[in-house]
């Protein structure tokens, strides 16, 4: 009896604490200064630098996640939005292994999606392996007659083929040029799954993947799914089109090339920006 009246109670309550829980509107209460480095605004904010990192070095072999913050901390600059000064230690995607430590700002802007990124990292990975791995990597894709199709990666097990690791990691650097844009100060964005990927055979020198990906957004934990094409050339920013249905069913479709507001000083070759 008890049980079933709480059960019966437990969505009310939570639509009455929640306007509470968020402030007046939608956005959590902050204070400019610092933040604490284990807070979801400081994380978020990271990622969504290394999202932008991800996207514009466009290599497979370097993909980096979020380390640990080391220290955070939030302006308002006024009529424009929120900036975040960050340092924080980043790992390799796949391996986990510590790949060195950066420092960022990211802004965002009150009338505009996009938050603008500034990044510079250390790295712990020798730049020449990179670009070779890169190769090898992009070798192994263009030797390939049949082209790749695949689902469900990682699968329910979170395990990888090995077959299909290239595959894979191209949709984490592509995904993190939408992740990137649909960021904001109040969500964030993982790369969930690849429910499928088709590769598309080219008569010039580039890779180009279809996908299916599946993004987790927190803290709505809504789950939304985007269409994705990923063209690549090592060395060349990725080119990314993308096309998105949330559970509301609102679409969304942009595209990038590499030349947008940002930057990743010393870290990026700005000529090989352009197509
Ligand atoms: C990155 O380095 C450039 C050039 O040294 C500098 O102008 C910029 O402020 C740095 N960005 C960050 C976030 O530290």
């Amino acid at each position: 009896m008890q049980r079933r009246s709480a059960a019966r109670l437990g969505p009310l309550l939570l639509l009455l604490l929640l306007p509470v829980a968020w402030g007046a509107g939608p956005e959590p209460p902050r204070a400019d200064g610092e933040l604490q480095v284990s807070s979801r605004l400081a994380g978020q904010a990271a990622r969504v630098a290394l999202h932008y990192l991800n996207y514009r070095l466009g290599s497979p072999s370097a993909l980096r996640a979020l380390g640990q913050v080391r220290k955070a901390t939030v302006k308002t600059i006024p009529g424009i939005g929120h900036k975040y000064y960050l340092q924080f230690t980043t790992e390799d995607y796949k391996s986990s292994q510590n790949v060195g430590t950066c420092l960022a700002t990211v802004l965002y802007l009150k009338r505009k999606p996009r938050p603008a990124v500034n990044i510079n990292c250390t790295y712990t990975k020798d730049q020449k392996q990179t670009r070779e791995d890169d190769y090898s990597f992009y070798k192994k894709l263009r030797q390939q007659t049949k082209p790749i199709t695949g689902n469900d990666i990682p699968d329910s097990y979170g395990h990888i083929e090995p077959a299909l690791e290239p595959a894979w990691a191209l949709a984490v650097a592509g995904s993190s040029y939408l992740m990137w844009e649909k960021s904001t100060e109040n969500l964030g964005y993982f790369m969930a799954q690849v429910k499928n990927v088709k590769q598309w055979i080219t008569k010039d020198d580039s890779i180009d993947f279809d996908y299916l990906v599946i993004l987790h957004e927190i803290p709505t934990q809504e789950m939304i799914s985007c269409h994705l094409r990923v063209i690549w050339t090592p060395g060349h920013p990725l080119k990314v089109k993308y096309f998105c249905l949330s559970e509301n069913q609102q679409s969304e479709s942009e595209e990038g090339s590499g030349t947008e507001s940002g930057s990743t000083n010393g870290i990026f070759n700005e000529e090989e920006a352009n197509f």
